[in-house]
C-alpha cells in the first residue's frame, strides 16, 4: 500500500484532518507502534519538535532514533532518495526537519514509509496541528479568527493553510516583502479560506481569538537579522496590541520566542499567553499524527 505522508497540512483531506484532531485529543495510548522504529532526522537546531516526536513514538510503543544534523548528511554522505530507502528498511516512519522542503518530497516519493514533515523552510504542519488543539481547547474551529503578526514564515504559512480547512479567519499584519506570496494567498483561498492582508498591526488584531508571531527571522536566515529587525520594530506585540485585540484574544507563539523582539515578556508571560499549554499540544498532534498515518482510525 502506498504510504501517507504530512509534508503540508493539506496533505489531509478536511475529514482526516478532523481524524488526526480527534485521535490527538485522544490522550490513552495507542500502542501501534510496538516493536517499530521512526527515524527522527534534523538538520536544524530544536527545543520542542525532537521532545514532542519523541515522546509520542515512545506512547506509541515504538522506538524512536535521533539523527544529529551533522550524522544527517542528506545529499552529501549519500541522496535523499537513498536515505529514505534505507531507512524505510528499519523504520516504520521517517520524521525530517530540513532546509529544503523539496527534499522532504523526494524522500516521500522515494521511501517506503510515511515522512512527516518535522519543518522546512516551506512548512511546519505538527506546529499547526498543535495551534489548532489550542483553539479546540478555547472552545472550537469553526468560525473563529486568528491574527498573524510579523513575518510570514513556514509556521504562519502551515497556519493558514490548517485554518481554511477549519473555518478559521486568518488576518495578516507584515511590512511589505514580508507577508504571504499570491500563492499562499491563492491556496488558502483555494481551500475555501479567508485570508485578508494589511501593514497595519492594530486593524489585523482588531476582534479576533488569537493573535499568533513568530521570529523576525528564521533558522537560517541569521545572516538576514540586522536588515530585518528595523523593518519590523512596527510589529511587535506588546500589551498595548493585545490591547487593541481585546480582553478575548489569546496570544500564541510557536517558539522559541526572541523575548523584546517580536514579543515581550509582558505579553508572553501574561494572562493572555497560551504558549505552554500550545508546545504541550505538540506531543499529541505528533501522536495524533504517526498513529493516523500508522493505520489507526478513531
Ligand atoms: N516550535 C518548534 O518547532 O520549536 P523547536 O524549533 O524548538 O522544535
Ligand atoms: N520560523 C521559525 C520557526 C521555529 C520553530 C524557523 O523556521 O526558524
Amino acid at each position: 500500500m502506498t504510504p501517507r505522508h504530512l509534508l503540508e497540512v493539506d496533505d489531509l483531506t478536511r475529514p482526516e484532518l478532523a481524524e488526526v484532531l480527534a485521535l490527538a485529543q485522544d490522550h490513552s495510548l495507542h500502542r501501534v507502534m510496538e516493536g517499530r522504529g521512526a527515524a527522527l532526522l534534523f538538520e536544524k537546531p530544536s527545543g520542542r519538535t525532537r521532545h514532542s516526536t519523541e515522546m509520542a513514538v515512545v506512547q506509541l510503543g515504538g522506538h524512536p532514533v535521533y539523527v544529529r544534523p551533522d550524522e544527517v548528511g542528506i545529499d552529501e554522505r549519500e541522496t535523499a532518495e537513498d536515505v529514505a530507502r534505507t531507512l524505510s528498511q528499519f523504520h516504520a516512519a521517517i520524521c525530517a526537519r530540513v532546509f529544503d522542503h523539496t527534499v522532504l518530497e523526494r524522500m516521500a516519493q522515494a521511501g517506503s514509509v510515511p515522512v512527516v514533515n518535522l519543518l522546512s523552510d516551506r512548512a511546519h504542519p505538527l506546529q499547526a496541528l498543535a495551534d489548532l488543539l489550542t483553539l479546540l481547547e478555547a472552545g472550537g474551529l469553526d468560525g473563529r479568527s486568528v491574527a498573524w503578526v510579523g513575518d510570514f514564515s513556514n509556521v504562519a504559512r502551515s497556519l493558514a493553510v490548517a485554518a481554511a480547512m477549519s473555518g478559521i479567519g486568518v488576518t495578516v499584519a507584515a511590512p511589505a516583502g514580508y507577508g504571504p506570496s499570491d500563492a499562499d494567498l491563492l491556496r488558502v483561498r483555494d481551500l475555501g479560506g479567508s485570508i485578508e492582508v494589511t501593514d497595519d498591526p492594530a486593524a489585523a488584531v482588531r476582534g479576533v481569538d488569537a493573535v499568533t508571531t513568530d521570529a523576525w527571522y528564521s533558522m537560517g536566515q541569521e545572516a538576514e537579522a540586522a536588515a530585518r529587525r528595523p523593518r519590523f520594530e512596527p510589529y511587535r506585540v506588546d500589551a498595548a496590541l493585545m490591547r487593541e485585540a481585546g480582553p478575548g484574544a489569546m496570544f500564541l507563539h510557536c517558539l522559541p520566542a526572541h523575548r523584546g523582539e517580536e514579543v515581550t515578556d509582558e505579553v508572553l508571560d501574561g494572562p493572555a499567553s497560551r504558549v505552554w499549554p500550545q508546545a504541550a499540544n505538540r506531543l499529541h498532534a505528533a501522536r495524533g499524527t504517526l498513529a493516523w498515518l500508522l493505520g489507526l482510525r478513531p
